[in-house]
């Protein structure tokens, strides 16, 4: 059910679970998915941040809660598996979805997200975003995380890179994303605009509508708008709907 939508320019956002409002969006409606959706580790609701900001008495009383994604659990996986087919649907010919990925650590939900992608679509690669600083954990600290890429199947994939040597790891400082490290006021999980922005660029042109059906605090649409493409996202929780929808207005 859609609770609200609203329209900003040149995004169109929902409010609402994505899986029942994609169902209601016509076939082939839009040029390129990039999404961050729950990957199930419960940040920040009991992992190893949220143990450690309490363990070293970084945050304290009110500032120690938890600040649960929603549907980060177990439920993640269904989900996301789920949604594939509508993505397929709604994805134009020749057209791209990237998916952010975690960076290891015990749960391979990567790789999992990968096969199953690869199912629906035709995976093309796996992305490292090399964070340059050193992450949480003992044992090989986890300083990456990875974006998923796949093409629709059955025509030529699309790809608007001007220059010739697009590596499929991005350093520390490419394209000007750096890690963010969030205020406990802001979105727990943010991604920097400029990560959008770099595979926006890649696979899709001006005009091209931009979908995020996770949208969280908006950092897609942001860079969708900034990129002088179309966007429509969904985000379930109330509260980052309308930080979304701030930053969208501002953009
Ligand atoms: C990892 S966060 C995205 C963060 C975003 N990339 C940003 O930079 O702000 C995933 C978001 O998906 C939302 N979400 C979870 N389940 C959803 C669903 N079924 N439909 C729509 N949004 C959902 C969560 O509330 C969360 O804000």
């Amino acid at each position: 059910m859609i609770k609200e939508v609203r329209t900003i320019g040149n995004a169109t956002i929902y409010l609402g679970d994505s899986l029942e409002i994609m169902r209601g969006m016509p076939d082939k409606s839009i040029n390129m998915i990039f999404t961050d959706p729950p990957y199930g580790h419960n940040n920040n609701n009991g992992d190893l941040i949220h143990n450690r900001e309490k363990a070293l008495g970084k945050s304290k009383g009110k500032e120690a809660e938890a600040r649960p994604i929603a549907n980060d659990g177990a439920e993640a996986n269904e989900i996301f598996k789920n949604a594939l087919p509508e993505f397929n649907r709604l994805l134009d010919s020749g057209c791209c979805c990237c998916c952010c990925g975690g960076g290891g650590g015990p749960d391979p939900q990567f790789a999992r997200w990968s096969l199953w992608m690869d199912e629906v679509f035709n995976f093309k690669q796996m992305v490292v975003w090399d964070k340059g600083k050193i992450g949480m954990g003992w044992h090989y600290r986890r300083s990456y995380e990875t974006v998923l890429v796949a093409d629709k199947k059955g025509s030529k994939p699309k790809w608007f890179a001007t220059a010739k040597n697009i590596e499929n790891i991005i350093r520390p400082g490419d394209y000007g994303i750096k890690k963010i490290i969030p205020k406990k006021t802001d979105h727990p999980t943010p991604k920097p605009i400029e990560l959008p922005t770099h595979f926006i660029g890649l696979h899709s042109q001006p005009g091209d509508v931009v979908f995020d059906p996770f949208m969280g605090a908006g950092s897609t649409g942001v860079a969708a708008i900034k990129s002088g493409r179309k966007f429509v996202g969904i985000e379930i929780d109330p509260h980052w709907f309308e930080v979304a929808c701030k930053r969208l207005e501002a953009a």
